[in-house]
């Protein structure tokens, strides 16, 4: 089968095609024909092992696992003998952002983890569009305890994370204001955005509003600048660490002794996530995002593009295609 080949860490460019011979399941395994994966930040973070804590969980001198990739979707062609919950022709999706080789043609994963059938009205590529960034915004969501009607800001609402949230909060009943470049707009508004600020025209930590909760999903603003746009009581939440880790500090101190409190999303369990992720797919709640798909032989043009931190909601990868 083909295969990316990830032996060491570094740019996109060590990222080598290589041809290897297909994984065989284990007795809790399934063995899964990958059609679609993302190439999402995660990915990157991880090719680089960048930051440097990343090599904890890939692996301290090299790459643990032998392909890149964190989800996929595709169809089990094989099942390991204690497996009773999925059988061969199965289209099911799967996530584990320790990494599960799903940038290539086949890759086995564990029938007990987080894997589920895709709603029937789903591509592959859909559905691969729905796993990572709606598991973030999951473990945004799952922090707090949003009210239908409660104001929320989004930053970065076109991101993969920033595109679920986005959702997740409209299907929580929230108003939501989604901060982006005007030529989104329209997007936002298919996913149900209230209000749209431009951050090209617009610094929204400027603006004369309030909030019960500003999610920043890509990690450009910090609580200092946004305390002011938080009601009292209000959180702010940050998918990035902040500056010197100041997110997991401000998240240990704000709620001593402050009204406004920084709360750090701990997103570990997948399993959990997924199945509610399916659930707002199958209720037409959820709606992939893509930017672009390549071919595996794109690896590399695709990861560069993912590195640029442009990229609109998610970018696939068509690994059997
Ligand atoms: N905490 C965790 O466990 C975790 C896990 C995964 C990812 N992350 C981090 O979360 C962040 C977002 O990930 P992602 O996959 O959603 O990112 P992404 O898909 O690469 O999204 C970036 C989006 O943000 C927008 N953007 C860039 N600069 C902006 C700005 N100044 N203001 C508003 N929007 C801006 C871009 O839109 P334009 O092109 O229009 O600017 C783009 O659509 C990344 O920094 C990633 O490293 C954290």
């Amino acid at each position: 089968m083909k295969a990316a080949n990830w032996t060491n860490y570094g740019p996109p460019e060590m990222l080598k095609l290589t041809e290897r011979e297909k994984p065989t399941a284990k007795d809790n395994e399934v063995l899964i024909k990958v059609m679609a994966a993302t190439i999402n930040r995660t990915d990157c973070a991880m090719l680089r092992a960048k930051p440097f804590f990343m090599r904890l969980v890939t692996g301290l001198s090299k790459p643990g696992k032998p392909s890149t990739g964190t989800d996929l979707a595709g169809e089990v062609v094989a099942v390991g003998e204690a497996v009773k919950s999925f059988e061969p022709g199965d289209r099911v999706f799967a996530f584990e952002d320790l990494g599960l080789s799903s940038h290539a043609e086949y890759t086995t994963f564990p029938a007990d983890k987080a894997i589920c059938t895709i709603p029937d009205n789903f591509s592959f590529a859909d559905a691969a569009a729905c796993v990572e960034g709606a598991h973030y915004a999951y473990y945004f969501l799952d922090k707090v305890n949003l009210q239908a009607g409660q104001k929320v800001l989004v930053n970065g609402a076109t991101g993969a994370i920033g595109s679920a949230t986005v959702q997740l909060c409209k299907y929580h009943g929230a108003v939501v204001t989604a901060v982006c470049q005007g030529k989104d707009f329209e997007l936002l508004r298919s996913l149900g955005a209230d209000k749209l600020i431009d951050y090209t025209r617009e610094d929204f930590t400027k603006i004369d509003q309030q909030f019960d909760y500003i999610f920043d999903a890509v990690g450009k603003s910090s609580f200092g600048k946004c305390k002011r746009l938080l009601k009292p009581g209000g959180v702010y939440m940050s998918s990035e660490l902040g500056r010197n880790g100041e997110n997991i500090l401000y998240s240990l101190l704000t709620p001593l002794f402050s009204k406004k409190k920084v709360k750090f999303p701990i997103p570990l369990d997948k399993k959990k996530s997924l199945f509610f992720i399916r659930q707002m797919m199958a209720e037409g709640k959820l709606k992939p995002v893509i930017d672009r798909q390549y071919k595996l032989e794109q690896l590399v043009e695709a990861f560069n593009y993912v590195e640029t931190g442009q990229k609109t909601g998610n970018v696939i990868l068509l690994p059997s295609a």
